[in-house]
């Protein structure tokens, strides 16, 4: 499996980003990265497509320019296929939050990938903000979450079963309106070393332990967590070695800088100064009213 991060809260890549919005991603993509009211939201977004066609100008030797990315009226984007070829099944996915953009492929498994950051919530205590999201996981995952020894902890097994939530509804490319109490997950270990690969958690559907997904988890640092989702995509048999071939506790992460990201890059379009402009004028992010702090 390819894994990378990339980093978009760099000074290097702030300057960067703007000049290389336009010009390296296709015109829908440069829409859509406009709209973001802030500009961390948009560098993120970049970054994530950077990284989708880094990837797949790399590892399916398609130029950089001619990348065409559809997709699925869920939102799950996907390499057009009159490009791919023999590798129509070739799946990859990326998320963006906190202070990292992450992508995973694979030539012949599903995909879904998400990261979270561990991050007090805004406006609310933290007993209040689990009432709030009660319903997004099961009374054995709330056991779990709250078996933990400080309020910090809970939030940080919170986000954990989070993402690997969300990297399974990723991977199945179905997004919002899923019955999240279908899935169960019993992770394992409770802790996690950062930078080690782990492979032990299990999920349940619907009751039922789902011996054909394998979830990879990995601590980037004291505060994001990564699930990595790979499972079974049909017309294919499933080697065993697909999902077990790696050592436990490789590490698996490359870490990008931008200047990484688009060095082999080739421009799609002319730049467009009005665009870097707008760019410039947006603020980085929401200003938060609480004032929490770890
Ligand atoms: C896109 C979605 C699947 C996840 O969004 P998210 O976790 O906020 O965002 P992430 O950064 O992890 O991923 C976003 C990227 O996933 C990809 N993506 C978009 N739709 C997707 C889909 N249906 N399936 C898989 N990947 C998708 C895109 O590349 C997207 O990047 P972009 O927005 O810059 O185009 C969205 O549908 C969603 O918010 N689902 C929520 C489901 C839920 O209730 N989760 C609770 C878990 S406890």
């Amino acid at each position: 499996m390819e894994a990378l991060t990339a980093t978009p809260q760099q000074d290097a890549l702030r300057a960067e980003m703007g000049r290389a919005s336009p010009v390296r991603n296709g015109p829908e993509e440069k829409e859509r990265i406009g709209q973001f009211v802030f500009a961390r939201d948009a560098k993120a977004a970049l970054a994530g497509r950077l990284l989708m066609r880094k990837l797949i100008a790399e590892e399916l030797c398609i130029p950089w320019n001619e990348v065409h990315l559809q997709r699925t009226p869920k939102g799950k984007p996907f390499l057009a296929s009159n490009l791919v070829g023999i590798n129509s099944n070739y799946n990859f996915n990326v998320s963006h939050q906190g202070d990292y953009a992450v992508l995973a492929a694979e030539p012949e498994l599903q995909v879904g990938i998400d990261i979270m950051k561990t991050d007090l919530p805004g406006s609310s205590s933290i007993p209040n903000f689990f009432h709030i999201m009660k319903r997004q996981f099961t009374e054995t995952e709330w056991d779990v979450i709250k078996s933990m020894s400080n309020e910090w902890m809970q939030l940080d097994m919170f986000y954990r079963h989070w993402a690997l939530k969300e990297s399974f509804l990723k991977a199945i490319g179905v997004g919002i309106g899923f019955n999240l109490q279908r899935i169960e997950f019993n992770v394992s270990p409770l802790q996690l070393e950062i930078g080690k690969v782990y492979k032990e958690t299990k999920m349940l559907l619907d009751g039922e332990k789902e011996e054909e997904w394998t979830f990879e988890e990995t601590r980037l640092d004291d505060n994001h967590h990564v699930a990595v989702a790979l499972g079974k995509q049909e017309g294919f048999a499933q080697k065993d070695s697909d999902v077990h071939s790696m050592e436990p506790n490789q590490p698996q992460f490359t870490l990008l800088t931008f200047e990484d990201l688009v060095a082999s890059g080739i421009p799609v379009a002319p730049e467009d100064s009005a665009y870097w402009d707008n760019f410039c004028s947006k603020q980085e992010g929401p200003v938060r009213q609480s004032s929490h702090s770890r």
